[in-house]
C-alpha cells in the first residue's frame, strides 16, 4: 500500500468501513472486559511486522504499533539511527534482508522512490507510513471520520456514499493533500486547495490526482486556487496541515511569510461562505499558525477522533496486506 491511487473505489471503501466495524467490534469488547473479537484477534500471531521509520512520528508508530499488539504480532521499531535505512547499504540490500525475517515492512521515508524502491524488492508487503508523496493511512483513517461524522449516507459496494460533499483544504499541497484528493476524486468528494502562489499541486501529481476518477461513476471534482475564500465557499469540512513539513525546516521564514493569510479561523470560514455546521480536519501534529485554537479546540473540531481513527486504519491495512495478503475482503 504506497498511496491510494493502488486502491479500487471497491477496495478504499471496504477499508474504511473494515477500520470502522473493527474499532466497534474492539470497542464493545474491551467495554466488556472480552478479548478482541476473531478474526481479529490472534491474526497477526507469531509475525513480525518490521516499522522503518526515517522520521520523527507520534501517531503512525503509536497506531501501528498497537494495532499489531492488538492482532497479536510483534511490532519491530525500527529508527534511523537503528538500522541502515540508505544509510551505508543499498535500499535493495535493506529491503531484501528484511523482508527475509519478517511479515511486513512499514516505513516512513524521505523521497517516496525509497519506499517503491522497498517494495519492489521486498518478498513481504510494504505500507507506505509517509513519504514526500503520499500517507495513505492518514487518507484511510480521514474518509472513516468522515463517514462517521456524516451519517445518514448510505454506503455501496464501490463508494461511501458521500457524494456531493465538498472539502476545502487551506494550506501548502504536500503529501497528506495529495491521497486524501485522490480519494475524494474515487468517492466522488469535491475538492477545493487553495494554496499560494509557488505552493500548489505540482502539474504531474494534479494528473495522478485526476487520473483516480478512471472508471469512477460520479468522481469528485478538483478544484485549484490561490484564494482561501473561494475554495471554502460551500464547503462542509475545512482540512489543513503544517506549512513546513519535516525536511522543509531551512524553509520555515519563507513559508510562515508565503502562508500569511491562509490560518483557519472562524471569521476566514464565514467569509469564505462555508456551510453553516462545517467541520475541521488535520492530520496532526499541528502548529498555531495554520488553525487557530478557536477552531483547532471546537466542536466543529474532528482532530482527535481522526487521531484515534489512525489505530483502526493501521489494524485494517494491516489485516487486508498482511494477514489476507492483499485481498480486501
Ligand atoms: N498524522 C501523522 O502521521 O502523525 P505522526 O507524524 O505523528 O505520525
Ligand atoms: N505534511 C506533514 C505530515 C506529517 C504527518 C509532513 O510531511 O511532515
Amino acid at each position: 500500500l504506497l498511496s491510494i491511487s493502488d486502491l479500487s473505489p471497491a477496495e478504499f471503501t471496504k477499508l474504511v468501513l473494515n477500520a470502522s466495524s473493527h474499532k466497534n467490534a474492539v470497542k464493545a469488547a474491551f467495554a466488556t472486559g472480552e478479548q478482541p473479537p476473531k478474526p481479529l484477534h490472534g491474526s497477526l500471531a507469531g509475525k513480525t511486522v518490521a516499522m522503518m521509520f526515517s522520521k520523527r512520528s507520534t501517531r503512525t508508530r503509536v497506531s501501528t504499533e498497537a494495532a499489531v499488539q492488538l492482532m497479536a504480532g510483534h511490532p519491530m521499531f525500527l529508527g534511523k539511527d537503528d538500522i541502515q535505512l540508505g544509510v551505508n547499504e543499498s535500499l535493495y540490500d535493506t529491503s531484501v534482508v528484511i523482508s527475509s525475517m519478517t511479515s511486513c515492512m512499514v516505513a516512513r521515508v524521505n523521497a517516496h522512490k525509497e519506499v517503491t524502491d522497498l517494495a519492489q524488492h521486498s518478498s513481504v508487503p510494504v505500507i507506505n507510513a509517509l513519504s514526500s508523496d503520499y500517507h495513505p493511512l492518514q487518507t484511510i483513517a480521514d474518509f472513516q471520520t468522515i463517514h462517521e461524522n456524516f451519517p445518514g449516507r448510505t454506503p455501496s459496494d464501490a463508494s461511501l456514499g458521500l457524494e456531493g460533499l465538498k472539502v476545502a483544504w487551506v494550506g501548502d499541497s504536500n503529501n497528506v493533500l495529495f491521497d486524501l484528493a485522490i480519494a475524494c476524486v474515487k468517492m466522488g468528494v469535491d475538492i477545493s486547495v487553495a494554496s499560494p502562489q509557488g505552493y500548489g499541486i505540482p502539474e504531474a501529481m494534479r494528473q495522478i490526482i485526476l487520473a483516480a476518477s478512471e472508471g469512477v461513476a460520479r468522481p469528485g471534482k478538483l478544484a485549484e486556487t490561490q484564494v482561501p475564500e473561494e475554495a471554502i465557499q460551500n464547503a462542509d469540512i475545512l482540512v489543513t496541515d503544517t506549512w513546513v513539513s519535516m525536511g522543509q525546516e531551512e524553509e520555515s521564514q519563507k513559508r510562515l511569510k508565503a502562508f500569511a493569510g491562509y490560518q483557519i479561523t472562524n471569521e476566514l470560514a464565514k467569509r469564505g461562505g462555508a456551510k453553516p455546521d462545517w467541520k475541521f480536519m488535520h492530520c496532526l501534529p499541528r502548529h498555531p499558525e495554520e488553525v487557530h485554537d478557536e477552531v483547532f479546540y471546537s466542536d466543529r473540531s474532528l482532530v482527535f477522533p481522526e487521531a484515534e481513527n489512525r489505530l483502526w486504519a493501521a489494524v485494517a491495512a494491516l489485516e487486508a496486506f498482511v494477514v489476507n495478503k492483499g485481498k480486501i475482503l
